[in-house]
């Protein structure tokens, strides 16, 4: 018997325009598409061609208008600052964006202009986010774990004509000051915008420069509030800038008629909640999880959205989260596995729970990594909802697979993320572009065309787009993840098949830290390797070979590294152990034999590759693994 989740996902392969240009009505359009799906630039796909829309519009205006203006549109919950609460309706995040918007057009931002948010946690950061997109400008995010360099890399790429920043952010008993780092990054940068506004926290005040920077608040009071102006459907809302498998980060491009609609969608139908309902994604607005997540879906779909400028423990214990479902009255979280790892090491009988009322709560999302089974269990034993991991990418701004309660609820299989969502055709294929068999496990990829809200392109690189993305398995877009389908058409996630790892949901680029470890004067060549952790998933671990006569401690050595890539990369990477070797395990051809290392360091079975040059230095590996605490593995 079929579902109504089979009946959306067949048409949606069978009749994409139709199924499309359905889902479409629930968006306010300028002007309507001449083509649904467009792909006479093939494998270029455009989604509503023809068109005009505004997102900001959609997200905020279109709501006051209809009867919304008094609800919540956004509540700041920050625990950070001492237990700020503060709640805009609609109608006030409406007048703060177009004044806002109004600041921007001030400073000459318009269609097309590049804007780069460099900020915290905090409402600002998402008004100046929909204030861009009032403009038909296009934002870029920069996440704030970030360091200067990082910073530079995409300030170059997007070539902003303003930066939007502020004062400060605040982690766990520490303020993070942004303007040094604002500030190095501007002197790296070959770019330089026009103008900063600096949005000044109380936690730190800052010298402005002169000629550059302009106060947030003293511009807002200065300024009229702007109008949306209508784009083209297909026209860019945002770059993302995500990992890829060197230290030069891909921009990923989000059009605004597609992302709109499939974002839409998705709320009713993935995550089941209606327009007045309280939703929380636990992210950051620097990922793609707080782009969608934290904004656009729930401002699109008339929800009260959290921002949380806090921690899943320490901030100020692991309740905090229970403080805030019950508080807003949050009926589904999204967050990532790792936060509820985090929560069940402090309070592993879940007591802190038990003083809130969490009644109106009814479902977690989690993504960002694969969902085990322990923890799953653990979420649903303790909160008593349908706990549902579901699969995607930056690349692809909703989810792939997931199990769409809305639409139709299966039976949870732990480990999965479930099935593909409608659009996402998913097959498995081997090194010859042939789908293979259910249990076999091969390289996950997407029949073309890709549906609307993926990315476009990567930013001024059409060629590295397909390079990426398109060239290795023709007529499929390749994701990167490796997993297979069982014979009931779930989907099972399993390694990436690059060198992107994942630590506590964030995905880092180890060839982008060899970048870095390389630039030490006394290492010959590097390493870096994920290594499987209890807590974060997965940490980075390097390993250095120094320069012939380099006689220096080296625990000093380790410790540089260490800080040049908290300085290069930033804290995010999370990156604290390296170890000194006599050299790398390679291959006869000399590729480093990266895989083999990390099965070693993660006590798995590992055979020894028959095309090794010297398999003595994989027990050199062993051992100096276990000098940093990884017990000694198997060679079976
Ligand atoms: N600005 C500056 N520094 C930041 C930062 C930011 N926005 N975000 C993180 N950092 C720093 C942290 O302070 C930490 O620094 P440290 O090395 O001095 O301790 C480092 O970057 C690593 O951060 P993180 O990986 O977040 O580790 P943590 O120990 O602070 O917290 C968790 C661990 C599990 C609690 C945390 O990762 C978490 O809440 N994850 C939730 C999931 C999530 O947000 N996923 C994103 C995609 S859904
Ligand atoms: P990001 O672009 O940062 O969202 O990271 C995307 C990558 O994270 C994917 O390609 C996967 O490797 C991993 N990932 C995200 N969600 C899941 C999930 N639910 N299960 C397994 N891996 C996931």
């Amino acid at each position: 018997m079929t579902n109504a989740y089979d009946e959306a996902y067949r048409r949606s392969l069978e009749d994409p325009d139709a199924f499309w240009a359905e889902a479409a009505a629930g968006i306010d359009w300028h002007k309507s598409w001449d083509r649904v799906l467009d792909d006479s630039k093939a494998p270029f796909t455009r989604w509503f061609t023809g068109a005009e829309c505004n997102t900001c519009h959609n997200a905020l205006d279109r709501h006051v208008d209809g009867g919304r203006a008094e609800q919540a549109a956004l509540i700041y919950d920050s625990p950070v600052t001492g237990g700020t609460v503060k709640t805009y309706t609609y109608r006030q995040l409406r007048d703060e964006v177009a004044r806002f918007a109004g600041v921007l057009k001030g400073l000459g931002v318009g269609l097309g202009d590049r804007v780069v948010i460099y900020m915290p946690m905090v409402p600002e950061t998402v008004v100046a986010m929909l204030a861009t997109a009032r403009l038909g400008a296009i934002h870029s995010v920069v996440f704030g774990g970030f360091a200067a360099n990082e910073l530079a890399l995409r300030i170059d790429d997007a070539k902003p004509k303003v930066i939007v920043s502020a004062t400060c952010g605040i982690e766990v008993g520490r303020v993070i000051e942004y303007m040094p780092l604002l500030n190095g990054a501007i002197t790296i940068a070959r770019h330089k915008p026009e103008k900063c506004i600096i949005l000044a926290r109380q936690q730190a005040a800052a010298e402005l420069h002169p000629d550059r920077d302009v106060d947030w608040a003293e511009a807002m009071a200065a300024a009229e509030p702007a109008d949306c102006v209508p784009v083209a459907a297909t026209d860019p809302l945002y770059i993302l800038y995500t990992s890829g498998t060197t230290g030069e980060p891909k921009g990923v491009v989000r059009d605004n008629g597609g992302h709109m609609v499939a974002l839409k969608w998705s709320m009713k139908n993935i995550y089941d909640v209606d327009p007045g309902d309280v939703y929380w994604a636990a992210s950051d607005v620097g990922w793609v999880v707080g782009h969608s997540y934290i904004v656009y879906g729930p401002l699109l779909h008339g929800c009260t959205t959290i921002l949380y400028e806090g921690k899943p423990v320490g901030t100020p214990d692991a309740g905090a989260f229970w403080r805030v479902i019950s508080e807003h009255k949050v009926k589904v979280l999204f967050t990532a596995p790792t936060a509820f790892r985090a929560i069940k090491r402090e309070d592993p009988d879940a007591k802190l729970i038990e003083p809130y009322d969490l009644s109106a709560f009814k479902a977690l999302f989690l993504a960002g990594e694969r969902t085990d089974p322990d923890t799953l269990h653990w979420a649903e034993d303790n909160l008593g909802v349908p706990v549902i991991d579901h699969w995607w990418q930056t690349e692809t701004g909703w989810a792939i697979a997931a199990n769409p309660i809305g639409l139709h609820a299966f039976p949870i299989k732990p480990g999965s993320p479930t099935k593909a969502m409608p659009g996402w055709d998913v097959r498995i294929l081997d090194g010859a572009n042939r789908e293979m068999a259910a249990g076999d496990v091969g390289a996950i990829c997407i029949k073309l065309p890709l549906p609307p809200s993926s990315l476009q392109t990567l930013w001024n690189a059409d060629g590295r787009f397909r390079e990426s993305y398109l060239d290795e398995f023709p007529g499929h877009y390749k994701t990167a993840d490796a997993g297979y389908k069982d014979s009931d058409d779930y989907l099972y996630i399993m390694a990436r098949t690059d060198d992107i790892i994942n630590v506590a949901g964030h995905r880092l680029s180890t060839g982008g830290m060899e970048e870095v470890l390389a630039d030490h004067p006394d290492v010959a060549e590097c390493a870096v390797i994920g290594v499987a952790d209890e807590l974060k998933g997965q940490l980075p671990a390097g390993f250095l070979v120094l320069n012939a006569g380099v006689d220096r401690d080296h625990g000093d050595i380790v410790a540089e590294v260490v800080a040049m890539v908290r300085d290069k990369i930033g804290p995010v990477a999370a990156f604290k152990q390296a170890v000194v070797v006599d050299r790398l395990p390679k291959t006869r051809s000399g590729k480093i034999l990266r895989g083999t290392m990390q099965k070693i360091a993660d006590n798995e079975d590992y055979k020894t590759p028959a095309t090794i040059d010297d398999p003595v230095v994989l027990d050199e590996i062993a051992v100096a693994l276990e000098r940093i605490g990884y017990a000694k593995a198997r060679n079976a």
